[in-house]
């Protein structure tokens, strides 16, 4: 089990497009390894290799449901996406403790590579399309925060600011708490 460290708004990382894989190999399943227990030790239901300084088109999805099963997305892309919107509050593991109300797509279908290099295909809705929507901005360089208004924008950046005041840098440890805490 391998925890990453997390690049925080202001990492150049995240605001870098990230590069398709070109190979489904080794050092790519050890990367989304590494984003599923990443992920699950800071308590995301989702996380793209920028998040932990890695800019390739890789990134994970598990928002506790069983169907479908944890996303692995490597190169993915939207192919389709409903007319029908939905705003809902959204946060982010690389902007701790801000959220803001973003409107996205209710249903999107992806194609992507899973984590034995096979493509795929998938329908998601609600809360799971968000999620994997949020993800592939990341790979973007885009953040939740550039779906907002201005003035939304800017406040919750000036509240970042402000939590970050005398915290060098822009990467920080994931603690997993301890099994069986509450
Ligand atoms: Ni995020």
């Amino acid at each position: 089990m391998t925890i990453r460290q997390l690049h925080l708004l202001g990492s150049p990382l995240l605001r870098q497009s990230a590069t398709p894989v070109a190979v489904v190999d080794d050092a790519v399943r050890r990367l989304v390894d590494d984003l599923f227990d990443t992920m699950r030790g800071a308590k995301g239901v989702g996380l793209a290799a920028n998040q932990v300084g890695v800019a390739r088109r890789v990134a994970v999805v598990d928002v506790g449901e069983e169907f479908p099963p944890p996303l692995v997305l490597i190169n993915p892309r939207i192919v389709h996406a409903s007319d029908v919107t939905e705003t809902a509050e959204e946060g982010c593991l690389s902007i701790p403790d801000l959220y803001g109300e973003v409107e996205r797509p209710l249903a999107v279908t992806l194609e992507a590579l899973a984590r034995d290099g096979r493509s795929y295909s998938v329908e998601l809705s609600g809360f799971k399309a968000r999620a994997a929507q949020h993800e592939i901005d990341h790979l973007d360089g885009i953040l939740f925060l550039d779906h907002l208004s201005a003035v939304k924008r800017h406040l919750l950046v000036a509240k970042w600011k402000k939590s970050r005041k005398g915290k060098p840098g822009y990467v920080k440890d994931v603690t997993p708490e301890p099994a069986g805490e509450l």
